[in-house]
């Protein structure tokens, strides 16, 4: 539990006793805020207003203190290259924690610890961490401002990287102070990058490039809808609106409230017919959720337009309907990879106002990464800040680095994009990496049978986190680092949406673009040709295109699937569609043994999926 507050006045005596600015008439954050301020001793107090003079101000004092790199801006202007510490550079899953009241709560995927004993510790590590910085305090709103689905927020932190960087992810600033000091219910987030410039006897030690520790906390109190950060200043781990608030602890929120919050982009596909149809599609980190919601389809009369690249809330709606919001307000993406051919609407998105993280620098001011263009630079400075050449022998750019953009530059942005009350739902697409087994697409069957295929997704692990690329590991939902509770209690949430639902709950489907052939080489040329596949999707929606029943669910009948002027070989189609009865029992087995993990708390719904998937392959 919390102290209770102390009075107005002793808090506005304390901010003027330390020289601090008191920048709210919201007594509860000024507070909170005075709380985390004695703790970790910063020098100064900076309230974000979310104005351009504001970033421009920012951006200056981290290219004078050799944090950010200024482009050229006659190829990017406005634009930001920030190298990090290589030892930090993705999301530390093995430091991220759940600390909900009782482990069973946090469930075995998750990393437990008690809320109390953490609250303890913490104190600790963040005593002092800030002495010589300055704190800033970011109040935001994910989803539009005042929207009916969005939620606010406010981060403190000492990073000015993250004041940016939240600047473009999130509707930060004055507006979202507003709607707190209008008393709306706000989420509490703290960051320190955990490298203070005076210690505790007041020796001050030199500024660096990229602040960080190499002890590193992120740390949700899923009760308490509160998220303290330390150590890292990289993306998931310190834009806290992003996987520590819209996911891992709006999840938890949902569950209470009774919608969903999930690892997903939305795009709006308009049909030939010109008929608009609203997707929402689950992908690990790293495996194609940016490429797909940035879609440039050259399938004749086809277009899909953006609405997110990475997160969904998604809430029933009065009528009944799955309405979801993206809510975030920029993408932070992939680079390597992005390229003219591979995702023409992201290059063009990057034209300017960019912070890149971790590419490679240009002789002549701009930045380059793998795949940017198929032609490699002859010289570079590579994400390390070391001489390259294309005979170095390793990549220019980190595999994780990462363009930060806002989605409104996105020229496929939609229109409705920012519906505060979000777009309808029609289909939800479970996908991954598997280069055996997973099907181009299918169909489930019914809500459970795709509640059980979102259940059951296993992906080959990316440079998004720590960890050995390419190990398959099973992430339900995409959702296996971000869930804020237990993952079984995930998947009954679903089941009972779907029930609300009814009549009405989008169709599920599964994709895989990333299927190889026995010379390893993928058999699906993906990006734009996953168009194909939407399309499928959309013709199941609309009752256009056939499906037949295999055993694993339901795919394209013989010419539903439009591969005209595609070159994909017989034999890779056949592959592309395989289902092996054998690798498939091998794979019930191991849902079997992941849903063991879960104790007693899998759905009924789910082991019964499970044995009909059995019976349907050994019939
Ligand atoms: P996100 O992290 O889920 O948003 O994934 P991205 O869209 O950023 O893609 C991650 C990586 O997968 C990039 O290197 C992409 O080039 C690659 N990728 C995306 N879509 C496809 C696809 O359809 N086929 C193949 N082979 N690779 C893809
Ligand atoms: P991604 O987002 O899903 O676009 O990779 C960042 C992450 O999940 O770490
Ligand atoms: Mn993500
Ligand atoms: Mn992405």
């Amino acid at each position: 539990g919390r102290e209770p507050a102390p009075s107005r006045l002793a808090v506005a005596q304390a901010y003027a006793e330390h020289g601090w600015d008191l920048g709210t008439t919201d007594a509860a954050l000024a507070a909170w805020v005075l709380e985390v301020a004695e703790l970790t001793q910063p020098d100064e107090i900076v309230w974000c207003d979310g104005s351009r003079a504001e970033a421009d101000r920012l951006f200056k004092l981290q290219v004078a203190n050799g944090q950010l790199i200024k482009l050229n801006p006659e190829w990017r202007p406005g634009s930001y290259l920030a190298r990090t510490d290589p030892k930090d550079v993705a999301r530390v899953e093995a430091r991220t924690f759940i600390c909900s009241e009782s482990e069973e709560d946090a469930g075995p995927t998750n990393n437990w610890r008690d809320p109390a004993e953490m609250r303890a510790e913490l104190k600790g590590v963040f005593a002092g961490s800030m002495r010589g910085r300055t704190m800033y305090i970011v109040p935001f709103s994910m989803g539009p401002l005042g929207g009916s689905i969005s939620q606010l927020g406010v981060e403190i932190t000492d990073s000015p990287y993250v004041v940016v960087s939240m600047g473009i992810m999130t509707r930060m600033g004055r507006r979202a102070l507003d709607l707190i000091e209008d008393g709306r219910t706000w989420v509490r987030t703290v960051h320190s990058v955990g490298y203070p410039l005076v210690d505790a006897e007041g020796i001050h030690r030199p500024e660096v490039a990229w602040p960080c520790n190499d002890t590193k906390y992120i740390v949700q109190y899923p009760q308490d809808r509160e998220v303290w950060s330390y150590g890292s200043g990289y993306g998931g781990n310190a834009l806290l609106g992003k996987k520590c608030f819209a996911l891992r602890i709006a999840s938890q929120m949902a569950r209470d409230e009774g919608w969903l919050a999930e690892h997903m982009l939305i795009i709006k596909v308009v049909s030939p017919a010109g008929r608009a149809h609203h997707i929402a599609a689950a992908f690990p980190s790293a495996c194609g959720k940016t490429n797909l919601a940035m879609l440039r389809s050259q399938l004749p009369g086809w277009r899909v337009e953006t609405i997110g690249d990475d997160i969904a809330w998604l809430k029933p709606d009065a009528s009944g309907r799955l309405r979801a919001i993206n809510p975030e307000r920029g993408f932070f993406g992939v680079a390597p990879g992005t390229g003219e051919s591979t995702n023409r609407s992201a290059v063009e998105t990057l034209w300017g106002n960019t912070i890149f993280t971790n590419v490679a620098l240009r002789d002549d001011g701009d930045v380059w990464w793998e795949g940017l263009t198929d032609e490699k630079p002859a010289h570079l400075i590579d994400w390390r800040g070391e001489e390259w050449t294309p005979d170095s022998g390793r990549t220019a750019a980190h595999p994780n680095s990462r363009f930060t953009v806002a989605a409104e530059q996105c020229p496929t942005i939609a229109d409705d994009w920012e519906d505060p009350d979000g777009v309808p739902i029609d289909a939800i697409v479970f996908g991954g990496r598997r280069a055996t087994n997973v099907p181009l697409v299918l169909q489930a069957r019914d809500w459970k049978h795709g509640v059980f295929l979102g259940a059951t997704i296993a992906s080959e692990q990316t440079a998004a986190a720590e960890g050995t690329v390419g190990a398959l590991r099973r992430d339900p939902f995409a959702m296996l680092p971000f869930c804020g509770y237990n993952m079984a209690d995930h998947w009954g949430h679903w089941l009972r949406i779907g029930e609300k639902l009814g009549a009405n709950a989008p169709a599920v489907f599964q994709v895989n673009w990333f299927r190889k052939g026995p010379d390893g080489s993928f058999l699906w040329p993906g990006f734009a040709e996953n168009m194909r596949v939407i399309a499928w999707i959309v013709g199941r929606l609309e009752r256009t295109a056939d499906a037949v029943d295999v055993p694993i669910g339901r795919v394209p009948a013989q010419a539903s699937l439009d591969l005209d002027g595609l070159e994909l070989s017989e034999d890779a189609l056949e592959r592309l569609f395989d289902v092996d009865q054998t690798a498939w029992l091998a794979e019930c087995d191991l849902t079997e043994e992941f849903f063991a993990r879960f104790g007693g708390r899998v759905p009924a719904a789910l082991t019964a999926e499970l044995e009909a998937l059995r019976y349907r392959l050994t019939r």
